[in-house]
């Protein structure tokens, strides 16, 4: 391990607890910070880092069985996220008796010897130590086998049943996929200038554009073919998303909560760069990268809005063909690509994710021409942020109803919405995902 890789995890895992971001824009904060650009230092950080955030609560269990007087609370932040890496590595990594005395050796130069005296004695006692689960609930042991909070693990129990739930929480890690971009060139070229570049894919996502890759030589954001915007990195349920929304070239669409612009470029592409796209959302930062990757991808027929989709008045004055909505929720259905997003939430977050979902989607509903669609999708697997949102919205607008619509490749919804898709990561092997079509009569 490098000095430099492990400052940058204890950094950017502080970053993480202290502001709550995650783990990619931890890491670029503090890669800026500590003005480190090297790849494979950067690499390295950041597998660090991924395994302390997936693993959060067994971490520090462990840690409060070898603290003897200390709570890891009342730790040092930063000597809190270096005892965190630690027992990452020694009890779940591949890791060398001679690496782990080094490692320490290591965090007493960054942290300073006198910080790390708090911690001597239990970073002797970790490698010695298992997990202990006596007296613990069936659900308080599985979140710690599974790496998840307990109140999630209850959540997946009620909602699929205990052995659904167990593979759910299980899943390994998934695969990348990416979308060839028709807008830059002839699908089979782009693939040939890929395989070239020393990309692998499988085209087996059933999905059109959509490829699973395989092999890799280097980061696909540091290829060429990707600097061109011959392809771009989209999970298949985002994919699934644009191509049940289906626009035609000169159609209008409205695309809600919008950036980074993933679905849109996927939009464009559908359209030929025909017609217009209308992609609203409340974030400057995310709309200043929508603007980047437009420009890379070749897109010329969407315009950015900013404005808040609560608010009916932040809506262009427009009666769109179909309407995206992609509103933001709790992420349930991508822990395993960002799991510092598990520690982040709690039970009441569904809540409230429900209730601004609602408002948006009822801001959608008069953007929409007779005859038109609204598509909602989400990349979380409660119930409450998908079935239970469009149940209400169907209560309140006689004026639409749901529809079978395709691709499908995903299992039916749940409360007996046999024309919504659910995806799960345990069984697509992508992101856990919801999606609907909802047609104005
Ligand atoms: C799931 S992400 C959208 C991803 C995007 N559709 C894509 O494919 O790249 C949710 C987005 O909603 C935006 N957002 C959250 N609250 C919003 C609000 N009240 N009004 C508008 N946009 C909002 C966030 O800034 C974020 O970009």
């Amino acid at each position: 391990m490098q000095w430099k890789a492990l400052a940058l995890a204890i950094e950017a895992l502080s970053w993480i607890e202290l502001k709550r971001i995650n783990e990619r824009l931890a890491l670029r904060k503090t890669a800026k910070q500590l003005d480190i650009r090297d790849e494979a230092i950067l690499r390295q950080a950041f597998r660090l880092i991924m395994e302390v955030t997936r693993r959060r609560n067994a971490l520090d269990h462990l840690a409060a069985q070898a603290l003897d007087q200390e709570s890891l609370e009342d730790l040092n932040l930063g000597v809190r996220s270096f005892l965190r890496i630690y027992i990452s590595e020694v009890k779940y990594g591949d890791i060398t008796f001679k690496e782990v005395v080094k490692m320490a050796e290591l965090a007493r130069e960054i942290l300073g010897s006198r910080e790390l005296s708090t911690v001597e004695e239990a970073l002797d006692l970790i490698p010695h130590l298992d997990i202990q689960l006596e007296g613990f609930s069936d659900d308080e042991a599985t979140a710690l086998r599974t790496f998840h909070p307990a109140w999630f693990v209850r959540y997946c129990r009620e909602l699929l049943g205990r052995e659904e739930a167990l593979r759910l929480l299980q899943v390994p890690d998934l695969p990348t996929y990416i979308r060839i971009n028709s807008l830059k060139g002839a699908e089979g070229e782009i693939l040939e200038s890929l395989r070239r570049e020393g990309v692998e894919l499988e085209g087996d996502s059933g999905l059109e554009h959509a490829f699973r890759v395989v092999n890799q030589t280097c980061p696909l954001n540091l290829l060429r073919t990707y600097r061109e915007g011959l392809f771009t990195v989209q999970d298949k349920a985002s994919v699934l998303a644009g191509l049940v929304v289906a626009p035609e070239p000169g159609m209008t669409v409205l695309d809600v909560c919008a950036a980074p612009g993933i679905k849109t470029g996927h939009l464009s592409q559908l359209m030929g760069n025909q017609g217009l796209i209308l992609s609203l959302d409340f974030s400057e930062r995310r709309l200043k990268i929508w603007k980047r990757e437009m420009g890379r991808l070749g897109v010329e027929n969407a315009v950015p809005i900013r404005g808040d989709a609560r608010k009916p008045g932040a809506f262009p004055d427009v009666k769109a063909d179909l309407v995206l909505v992609d509103p933001p929720c709790t992420g349930t259905g991508t822990f395993n690509r960002v799991p510092s997003g598990k520690w982040r939430l709690s039970r009441r977050s569904i809540n409230k994710m429900m209730s601004i979902q609602r408002r948006i989607l009822d801001n959608c509903a008069e953007h929409v021409r007779e005859g038109g669609s609204i598509v909602y999708c989400t990349c979380s697997i409660t119930a409450e942020e998908n079935e239970r949102v469009i149940q209400d919205f169907l209560q309140v607008h006689s004026e639409f109803k749901l529809i079978k619509a395709k691709p499908r490749i995903g299992l039916p919804g749940l409360m007996g919405q046999a024309e919504a898709q659910r995806l799960y990561p345990h069984i697509h092997r992508c992101n856990g995902f919801y999606i609907v079509k909802l047609a104005r009569s």
